[in-house]
């Protein structure tokens, strides 16, 4: 599996700072998603080379916990909040008019791999919900009115 330098940098920086090697399993698992994208099986038995343990035990933990992802993301990779503010304010109906804009279903890739739809929990910006992540760019306000015009910004490059 090929990291970037950096990446093996930091995992080698990592490690011993934790007093097991299991205690770095999960630490490594997001250092080499952010590498990577997500974690492929070849990832995963590459983390639990490097940490001694054995593939199920990093497996375990990516079908544990939704931010680590076993598939890599659509070009965008668009995340609606739905923590309490953000749902009073129409999140999940935001969600359900991304989900037709896109054809695609929260939790999952579009067909033609242009999106990853999956709800997130608070942003921070509760003041301006609905929130909606793309990448790492936040939009705020994407109510369940304004969502389809959002959407067709997106699909144009507008945004
Ligand atoms: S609840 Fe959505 S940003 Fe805080």
């Amino acid at each position: 599996m090929d990291l970037q330098s950096e990446t093996i940098e930091k995992i080698d920086k990592l490690v011993p700072r934790y007093p097991t090697m299991k205690s770095a399993a999960l630490p490594l698992c997001h250092l080499v998603q952010e590498d990577q994208g997500y974690l492929s099986k070849e990832a995963m038995e590459w983390i639990a080379d490097r940490l001694d343990l054995q593939p199920i035990n990093i497996m375990e933990l990516v079908t544990f916990y939704p931010m680590l992802r076993t598939e890599p993301t659509g070009r965008h990779h668009i995340r609606v909040c739905r923590t309490l503010p953000c749902a009073l304010a129409g999140a999940y109906q935001t969600c359900k008019k991304l989900e037709e804009a896109f054809n695609c279903k929260v939790g999952h890739t579009s067909a033609d791999g242009e999106v990853t739809l999956e709800y997130v929990e608070c942003h921070a910006d509760c003041g301006k919900a609905p929130v909606v992540m793309v990448g790492e760019d936040e939009y705020t306000n994407i109510t369940p009115e304004s969502a389809e015009e959002f959407a067709t910004k997106l699909k144009n490059g507008a945004l």
